[in-house]
């Protein structure tokens, strides 16, 4: 750390944290900076709030979106792709590596721009209507971001309609969340936040909703259904329970599926463990009987009504399930011979630990935190499987998140 201009303090940049800030020996946090840069600026409480960069990084590019200095929405748009993509390899291969794990990294699949399917945007009323974005960066002021990159076309032209859900159904002073997701039958919107429904304004957003084509529109409990909101797994058509979790772009989720397929190429009864609303499992189904399990009841519901009206699939049985406090123990688990599970962030320590006793001889992994999923895998290859291959999956472009598909064997 040297001392730049008056007040200013210059430093280099080693590395990005977590959150896509440069660090400096300090450690010092700089918004905005990539490794090797040179910047200056005031310090303080161990941050550089507002750089200048002195010496720019080779990896440094214009950020592609218009929004990109204001939003918050991006972390990483001043990166080059190629920069980004190493970094999020680089994230993946340090959480195995702290584990003492090598595999084969096959190249990363980034979803293309303008592809996310669902978004959270954020409302408030204003003197004049209302106004509808995302957060600025660290802030509660709401940013207009009718240019938005990453979001589906769908999605970015859905800006006045947010604004006028706010109009109508934000309280003065409150901030509207809505939840809008891409759907092939109009958007399936997801509210909350807002003020209490009455008869008034049921009336007011079904005609907002019909305006506006919507498959569906949620007030915080209580849905408006207009027609079915279908998401295609694999052809497979599901209507997942408002807001319920869905991979977030379409590209991302059929690699993620091409990944769970090979790792489970020779499997014929399988089990999918954090199931969702089936998105492997009901492809899955179209070789092999699978049972899938999800902790979210209203999501193995949906799962069943896709499976009941597709075509053509084998046997699925599913259960509701919370899989932290009741993972499937290794006598349930052993007349499968290949394991899907996708866990949350906080991985899946003592599921892992039964599939482990159970010895199913295929898994494939899909997670979205490289640190609970190196340890997840350590405990696997402690007793005895091989990490076969980690595929980085990146839907989330631009953001400092990464996911993986992998595949496991048990060795003799
Ligand atoms: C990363 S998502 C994956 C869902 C699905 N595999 C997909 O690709 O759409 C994780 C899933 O785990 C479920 N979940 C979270 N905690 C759980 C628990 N304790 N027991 C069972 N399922 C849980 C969530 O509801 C969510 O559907």
């Amino acid at each position: 750390m040297e001392q730049g201009s008056p007040h200013a303090t210059r430093v280099t940049i080693e590395r990005l944290g977590h959150r896509g800030d440069g660090i400096a020996a300090g450690p010092v946090y700089v918004p905005g900076a990539l490794p090797g840069e040179v910047v200056e600026g005031a310090v303080q409480s161990g941050v550089i709030a507002a750089p200048r960069i002195v010496t720019p990084s080779t990896d440094r590019v214009a950020a592609p979106c218009r929004h990109a200095k204001a939003c918050g929405g991006c972390q990483l748009q001043h990166a080059s792709d190629d920069f980004v993509a190493g970094w999020k390899v680089d994230v993946i291969r340090r959480a195995l590596s702290a584990q003492g794990l090598e595999t084969e990294l096959r190249p990363i699949a980034t979803s293309p721009s303008q592809s996310r399917r669902r978004a959270a945007f954020s409302a408030r009323r204003t003197k004049k209507g209302a106004l509808a974005g995302f957060h600025r960066k660290a802030s509660d002021v709401v940013v207009a971001v009718p240019d938005c990159i990453l979001v589906t076309p769908a999605l970015a032209a859905a800006l006045p309609l947010v604004e006028a859900l706010a109009v109508l159904g934000a309280s003065r002073k409150g901030e509207l969340s809505v939840l809008v997701t891409d759907c092939a039958s109009g958007l399936d919107v997801a509210v909350s936040g807002g003020k209490p429904l009455d008869t008034a304004l049921r009336a007011d957003l079904a005609a907002l909703a019909q305006d506006h084509g919507l498959s569906r529109l949620t007030w915080d409990d209580e849905t408006l259904a207009f027609k079915p909101a279908f998401q295609s797994f694999d052809g497979i058509d599901v209507v997942p329970p408002p807001g319920a979790f869905l991979q977030a772009t379409e590209a991302g989720e059929q690699t993620l599926r091409a990944g769970v397929n090979a790792a489970l190429e020779s499997c014929t009864h399988l089990v999918d463990l954090f199931a969702g609303c089936g998105t492997f499992a009901l492809p899955l189904a179209k070789r092999a009987r699978v049972h899938a399990v999800e902790g979210e009841a209203a999501m193995v519901r949906a799962l069943d009504q896709g499976w009941r009206q597709a075509q053509g699939l084998r046997h699925v049985t599913h259960e509701a399930r919370d899989l932290f406090r009741n993972p499937l123990l290794p006598d349930e688990l052993k007349r499968f011979d290949g394991v899907v599970i996708d866990p949350p962030r906080a991985g899946a320590e003592a599921q892992i630990a039964e599939i482990a006793s159970a010895r199913v001889p295929k898994i494939a992994h899909v997670s979205c935190n490289p640190v609970t999923f190196a340890r997840d895998c350590a405990t696997l290859v402690a007793a005895g499987y091989r990490l076969d291959w980690v595929m980085p999956v990146d839907q989330f472009r631009w953001s400092t998140h990464v996911e993986v598909v992998s595949a496991l064997s048990l060795q003799d």
